[in-house]
């Protein structure tokens, strides 16, 4: 902080002499008044930070100047001086905004700590100005990026867009957005929360299978410090850090049931209980959930609660695979190779005319995800020369996508082979292949172990 700026405002021109120069000999600008007309005059030409002021000035009352000062000029600190003071004066002077009261006749180092403790106080506030201003910032920088990063130009991309942005301005309403894996479903429901009114607040993100069954209530919750071993602090949870905000599930599908039945009773009442406490607090979210599963079929299954589903989704987004809509690869592929490039430093390369045809008889397991992972490669490969139809692997993938279906039906035995195969074509890359088969890389490691499936060397 700079110099601060301190007006003495008393009408005793003995006091504001001496403490001027004392204050200007500890460092800081100061101006003196003698009567209220002088002092709002100087507050009007200097940028004051802080008033000392009296509260009895001859003819004068220093609660209605120091009433006025909080009108006009609400960033300026204001400590109170009298010879007088009873009580009732210094609460309503309090009372008024001011931050400090002392008592005459009062020595130099006490007036010193005073302001010292103020000066504190306005660096703080202004910090705290300055962060807002840079979150918002981000805030808005982040809502452009994420605006513009959604490319498509098929129907089916232009209708998930249009009840997206009905999502956006209905902040309260639920919304599950469905689609196979990578196909952009976390992506849309950022720009839902982006374009909301609740974009100043949390997007707070879940991956409904990755919570612990153990913490599972706490991490939801939030828990009282002391409620159980391991809950060293307060803690917020999910629902909480979500208020104003907006609450992702992803993969929806995986919430056990039992969280589910109490998920269905915050969704009604909107209000928590945290662990080890007995009072509720109100909180206020959307959730907005994501699935690359069918649901009706879970519910017919028993895995997950139709009434539930009823309260996820009363606006439904599906993204259609990108098989489904060949003509948003051209545009993608143009923007990943544009957007690597720049993030490597490299110059955009051309690309081959070859290369999209070709593309748009690919299959796409991994949908956009896929695509966006094949163009970071080529661009490192190809080193700047014309991207060409070679630099992506499709030929070799594009099998995966006809698989070798074992005719006796076995379900496990074509699951085995099915893992077989999409390792085999993401070269044992096994988030890619997890990826591809629209399931967690867990569940895949789980699986290999189940079916006693071992990496084999890469293009075996
Ligand atoms: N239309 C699009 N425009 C630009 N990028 C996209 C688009 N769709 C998807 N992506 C990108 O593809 C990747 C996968 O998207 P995202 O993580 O949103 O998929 P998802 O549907 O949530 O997948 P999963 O079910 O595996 O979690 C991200 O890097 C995302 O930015
Ligand atoms: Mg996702």
């Amino acid at each position: 902080m700079n110099q601060l700026n301190v007006l003495i405002l008393d009408d005793e021109k003995r006091l504001t002499e001496e403490l001027t120069e004392f204050l200007v000999e500890s460092g800081f600008q100061a101006y003196e008044a003698n009567t209220g007309r002088e002092g709002l005059l100087i507050l009007k030409k200097q940028p004051i930070d802080l008033l000392i002021l009296d509260i009895r000035l001859s003819g004068e009352n220093g609660l209605d100047i120091l009433k006025e000062v909080k009108v006009k000029y609400p960033n300026i600190e204001v400590i109170m001086i009298s010879a007088h003071g009873d009580m009732d004066t210094v609460i309503e002077a309090m009372r008024l905004g001011a931050i400090d009261y002392l008592r005459k006749p009062f020595r130099h180092i006490d007036i010193r700590v005073s302001i010292e403790r103020t000066q504190k106080f306005l660096m703080l506030q202004r910090k705290l100005v300055k962060l807002e201003e840079k979150n918002s910032l981000i805030s808005k920088n982040l809502e452009e990026r994420i605006e513009h990063h959604f490319i498509g130009v098929s129907p089916q991309i232009r209708e998930v867009l249009d009840i997206a942005m009905t999502a956006s301005n209905f902040p309260d309403t639920n919304v599950l957005i469905t689609g196979e894996s990578g196909t952009g479903k976390e992506n849309v429901a950022r720009i839902i929360h982006f374009a909301s009114k609740r974009k100043d607040n949390l997007f707070c993100a879940v991956n409904s299978s990755a919570v612990t069954d153990s913490l599972l209530e706490s991490e939801f919750f939030g828990h009282k410090k002391g409620s159980f071993t391991g809950a060293l602090t307060d803690k917020k949870g999910f629902f909480e850090t979500s208020d104003q905000g907006t609450l992702f599930l992803d993969e929806i599908a995986d919430m056990p049931l039992n969280l589910q039945a109490k998920m269905l009773r915050v969704i009604e009442e909107k209000k928590i209980t945290r662990v080890g406490e007995t009072h509720q607090v109100a909180v206020d979210f959307r959730i907005i959930s994501a699935t690359n599963h069918l649901l009706d079929k879970l519910v017919d299954e028993k895995k997950f609660r139709l009434d539930l589903i009823h309260r996820l989704n009363t606006l439904h987004i599906h993204i259609p695979p990108l098989r489904e809509r060949p003509e948003d690869i051209e545009p993608l592929l143009l923007y990943f190779a544009e957007d690597f490039s720049t993030k490597l430093n490299k110059p955009v390369p051309p690309i081959d005319k070859n290369l999209v045809q070709v593309l748009k008889k690919y299959d796409f397991p991994g949908n956009v995800r896929e695509l966006k992972n094949m163009t970071e490669r080529a661009i490192i490969l190809s080193k700047g020369r014309i991207l060409c139809a070679e630099d992506f692997p499709v030929n070799t993938c594009s099998k995966s996508t006809s698989p070798v279906v074992n005719p006796k039906l076995n379900l496990e035995e074509n699951e085995a082979e099915l893992i077989r195969l999409a390792l085999h074509n993401f070269n044992n890359n096994q988030v890619a292949a997890a990826n591809a088969l629209g399931i967690q890389r867990m569940a895949l490691a789980r699986k290999m172990q189940k079916y006693n499936i071992c990496l084999l060397p890469a293009h075996f």
